[in-house]
């Protein structure tokens, strides 16, 4: 790394929210960094500041859920009641039903007989409640939804607990691979083909490869996989257009991308990809929301000080490895010193000041790599976050800058 320290613009967060022209908002980044978090706390202070804010969240821990007014999966946007809002500005809230808004989807697009043929079809069951990447197509899907009743000026949208963040953008295609892809082309061949172009492919063979198929997967299976597929035919173009507008509609200067990450090594290393993603698809990155940092109150007083005079409270030939508290072996520290209670002290603010030097050395590091991307920091809070209260906190934090 070079000697100079690189210092990232700003990410103005208040300044984000207040703009008119920001419609969407979307916090991406992997697993447990935060993301669900962000979003509320984002909606919460957007609405607090006089707009009219949904939030569509994914997979809220229950608490925070419930002090948001939601008891369940539901797929409708509910009102969170804000006590002491300033302004005229609204908050609702929603939790995504992945199947459900597949099912809506099959509903809208299919007439009754075949809507009822998709529906209770094993395959696109299990296809809607399981299929890697389903979840992300789905909020993508509901995003589109939700953005043309226009009911809203703001909608935050959180991104669901994939292990990488790509996935959110990787879905679309995934989804519309898989049902175009090869293995869905062979196992459907019959029910699509017709007459002579059936001959030919089962000419080349293809009855032997059904029959082994049919062998391993079961007969039913097969035919499930063939009604779906052949039913589904009719309303997969609108699926694949959909997914294209939403890809388009996130490409627009409305909307912003943030992507939320811890001051860790994997998460950075996400955070940088996701970056790249973005810029490649030409997505607009607001910037890097670094969730969960540390600070110390004593930021003064070193690491090395602070172990330095942890040693001298203890008598010679005690430091070290031998001290240690009981836990590792050693005696307990009552034992070697007068003053446990100040070298555990110091020894903790020891490990918080190295903690916080890795933090930022690997803050650094991402904008050494993406030095036009602006950052704003999150304060780690002692307790997780599950309450209106605890996402004030964040947002105050996330201004804070
Ligand atoms: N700044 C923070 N300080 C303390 N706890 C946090 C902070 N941000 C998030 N958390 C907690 O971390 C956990 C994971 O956060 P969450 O938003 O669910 O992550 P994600 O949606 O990315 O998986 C939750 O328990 C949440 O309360
Ligand atoms: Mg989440």
């Amino acid at each position: 790394m070079s000697e100079e320290t690189p210092t990232p613009p700003r990410l103005d967060t208040d300044r984000l929210l207040d703009d008119p022209r920001t419609r969407i908002i979307v916090c991406c980044g992997s697993g447990g960094v935060g993301k669900t978090t962000t979003a509320a706390a984002l909606g919460l202070r957007a609405a607090e500041r006089g707009r009219h804010v949904v939030v569509l969240t994914v997979d809220p821990a229950r608490r925070l859920a419930q002090s948001m007014g939601l008891s369940g999966l539901d797929n409708t946007p509910r009102p969170v009641p804000l006590p002491d809002a300033r302004g005229d500005g609204t908050l609702h809230a929603m939790m995504l039903d992945m199947k459900r808004t597949f099912d809506e989807i099959v509903e809208a697009h299919a007439d009754p007989d075949r809507a009822e043929q998709i529906l209770v079809n094993p395959f696109y069951q299990s296809l809607s409640s399981s299929f890697a990447g389903t979840q992300e197509y789905m909020a993508m899907e509901k995003l589109g939804q939700l953005r043309r009743t226009d009911q809203w000026d703001l909608i935050v949208v959180d991104t669901p607990p994939s292990r990488s963040a790509l996935d959110f953008l990787d879905a679309p295609q995934r989804l519309s691979r898989f049902l175009d892809g090869r293995l869905i082309k062979l196992l459907t061949a019959p029910t699509r083909a017709s007459g002579r172009a059936y001959l030919k492919v089962v000419n080349a063979g293809f009855g032997m490869f059904t029959g082994i198929v049919t062998k391993i997967i079961g007969a039913q299976v097969l035919r499930d996989v063939q009604t779906f597929v052949a039913a589904f035919d009719t309303m997969f173009g609108g699926f694949r257009e959909r997914a294209e507008d939403t890809y388009r509609l996130l490409q627009t200067p409305g909307t912003a991308f943030l992507v939320v990450a811890t001051p860790e090594p994997d998460a950075l290393r996400e955070a940088s990809y996701f970056v790249e993603r973005l810029s490649e698809d030409r997505m607009p990155l607001a910037g890097l929301i670094l969730n969960r940092v540390h600070r110390s109150p004593a930021a003064r007083l070193s690491a090395a000080r602070s172990t330095a005079a942890a040693e001298a409270l203890l008598p010679a030939g005690a430091s070290g490895d031998n001290a240690q508290s009981g836990a590792n072996g050693g005696p307990p520290l009552a034992e070697v010193t007068r003053y446990p209670l100040a070298v555990a002290a110091l020894r903790l603010h020891a490990e918080r000041m190295q903690l916080i030097a890795a933090e930022r050395r690997l803050s650094q590091r991402f904008t050494a790599a993406h030095p036009a991307v602006p950052v704003a920091r999150v304060i780690a809070q002692p307790e997780d976050v599950h309450d209106l209260a605890g996402l004030r906190v964040i947002g105050e934090s996330l201004s804070d800058n």
